[in-house]
């Protein structure tokens, strides 16, 4: 079951021009409690016409509407007789499609903007604002110079005389800013508006329906067949456990592989989470030593990093093997692992990255896969967990690496190096939660520095080794500035790792911002 579909109607349909903010569009309309579901602007009639959208966005672009061979969307798009709404680019190629003018503009328009509505349409409706002005954001570079027969401009800014329009006869809406953005006022309840009021969307996109929906359909599709998955205890193999094990219950079996690299009791607290609170049947395979010996005298990261990898392959195979009659492999794959925004590169928007988490196995082990949260937007998969009655910690921690410690043990990875790290991050974790800076930081953990410092302890000397810690503020992971944490709440945490750790006798917080540092040391 790979595909997505699952709620038929009240659906709205996104054509992604390609521009960075296209996903936003669509996790604003599922905010909205509306389905939404984003593809390549040049999606052929008949899947458009199959997905059967109560209305259509075209996304903005980076293009240039004027150029040559710049993309155009379909033109079944204005035959349906459903409403269509522009944003950015989307507005300018429907305008030039429809009949109107689009010119380059003499200056990249950028930033904030104050829009002034003349006329109160259905799309701007009653929103609420002072003085009938918006703050918006905008960005971009051509303008729409004539309008399409059958619009009329309901807004402008003083460098964008065509800021909104409307056909409301065949209810067309373009936008020049862009809604989907949190800088942009009252962009959430425009979008609302034309989901809603105009397209006449229910709200039935909520945590409840999809996983009735969800599980109906597991059942429908796995029957009294066997499903396994590999259960990490992070939040999407969490949710898919929780998930299957409603729909099917006793024929979904995880299998938790304990790498020997994992934070301090955390193999533990999954095993009691999801077998004993749960009930769900989790086979734990304590492979710890077999970690270690691997990865013995291996000081280069991306050598550590695959040797764990095929590790785990090897072990979960194992586990695997021993179960009979398996058909299918649950993946916790979530939307931004499937689609590409960056439209059409090669004409295809739902392009498959090679970003499995079990991805790999023997061919001896020819599973069906079963992707049950393929679809959905990481906040929305948290949103599920919690209605499946997962815990808030637990759906709202920091990621974690596959290779867990073994990337955060500088070199050769060794257990006596492992246990000290654990006890370290176990502190550092501690005080950030106390302080309330675990959810202001976006991911914070311990480093171990295979180097011994001296140090001082009563009056004694204590020669021993050296934790970095490292604290980062980030929203993509793709650039991160790192915390500034309070120098009070460093100071603690550093004397309780000195005090508490005998092994330790230096602290030091990483204040590097990435790029050029990465998040993680290896
Ligand atoms: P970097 O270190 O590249 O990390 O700035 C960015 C994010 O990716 C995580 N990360 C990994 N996750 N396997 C994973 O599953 C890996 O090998 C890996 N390396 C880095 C890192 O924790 C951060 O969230």
């Amino acid at each position: 079951m790979t595909t997505n579909t699952q709620i038929t109607e009240d659906r709205i349909l996104i054509l992604d021009f390609g521009s960075q903010y296209s996903q936003l569009i669509a996790r604003r309309v599922r905010e909205s409690g509306v389905y939404s579901e984003m593809f390549a602007y040049d999606m052929s009639e008949e899947d458009i016409r199959a997905f059967n959208p109560n209305g259509i966005i075209l996304s903005g672009g980076p293009e240039s509407v004027h150029e040559e061979g710049s993309p155009r969307a379909p033109e079944v798009v204005f035959n349906l007789g459903i409403p269509v709404l522009g944003i950015c680019y989307g507005l300018q190629t429907m305008s030039a499609q429809l009949g109107g003018k689009v010119e380059p503009g003499t200056v990249h328009e950028f930033g904030y903007a104050e829009v002034d509505i003349q006329i109160r349409d259905g799309l701007i409706g009653d929103l609420e604002d002072s003085a009938d002005k918006l703050k918006v954001w905008m960005s971009h570079g051509d303008k729409v110079t004539q309008i399409p027969e059958g619009f009329q401009i309901t807004a402008s800014t003083p460098s964008c005389p065509v800021a909104m329009v409307s056909d409301e006869k065949r209810r067309f809406y373009g936008i020049q800013f862009h809604p989907e953005v949190t800088h942009t006022a009252k962009g959430k309840e425009l979008l609302s508006n034309f989901v809603h009021n105009i397209c006449g969307c229910r709200s039935l996109w909520n945590s409840e329906n999809i996983i009735d929906l969800r599980v109906e359909q597991l059942r429908e599709h796995i029957g009294d067949q066997k499903v396994l998955l590999g259960l990490s205890g992070g939040v999407d193999s969490s949710v898919v456990a929780a998930l299957l094990h409603r729909a099917i219950g006793d024929q979904l079996t995880c299998v938790f592989v304990d790498n020997g690299l994992l934070r301090l009791n955390e193999g533990d607290q999954v095993m009691d989470m999801f077998a004993k609170n749960m009930g769900i049947r989790v086979i734990r395979a304590d492979a710890e030593e077999r970690f270690l010996t691997a990865l013995a005298g291996e000081v280069d990261p991306e050598k550590k990093r695959k040797i764990i990898g095929r590790e785990f392959i090897e072990v979960f195979a194992e586990e695997a093997r021993k179960l009979d009659g398996v058909n299918f492999l649950a993946q916790g794959t979530i939307y931004p692992d499937v689609i590409e925004s960056a439209a059409s590169k090669q004409g295809k928007a739902h392009v498959i990255k090679s970003h499995h988490n079990v991805g790999g196995l023997p061919e001896d082990l020819a599973f069906e896969l079963v992707e049950p949260i393929r679809d959905l937007f990481k906040d929305e998969v948290r949103k599920l967990g919690t209605t499946l009655g997962l815990p808030f910690e637990m759906l709202y921690r920091h990621p974690f690496p596959g290779p867990g410690l073994g990337v955060r043990i500088l070199g050769e990875v060794k257990k006596e190096y492992a246990d000290i790290l654990r006890l370290a991050d176990d502190i550092f974790m501690q005080e950030l939660r106390a302080s309330g800076w675990y959810d202001k930081t976006a991911q914070a953990f311990a480093v171990f520095q295979p180097v011994k410092s001296v140090g001082v302890v009563g009056d004694g000397r204590r020669y021993a080794w050296v934790i970095a810690l490292r604290a980062v503020e980030t929203v993509d992971f793709m650039t991160a500035r790192f915390a500034h944490l309070p120098y009070e709440l460093v100071d603690k945490i550093s004397t309780r790792i000195m005090n508490e750790i005998a092994e330790v006798s230096r602290v030091v917080y990483d204040v590097s911002s990435k790029p050029p540092a990465t998040i993680e040391w290896e």
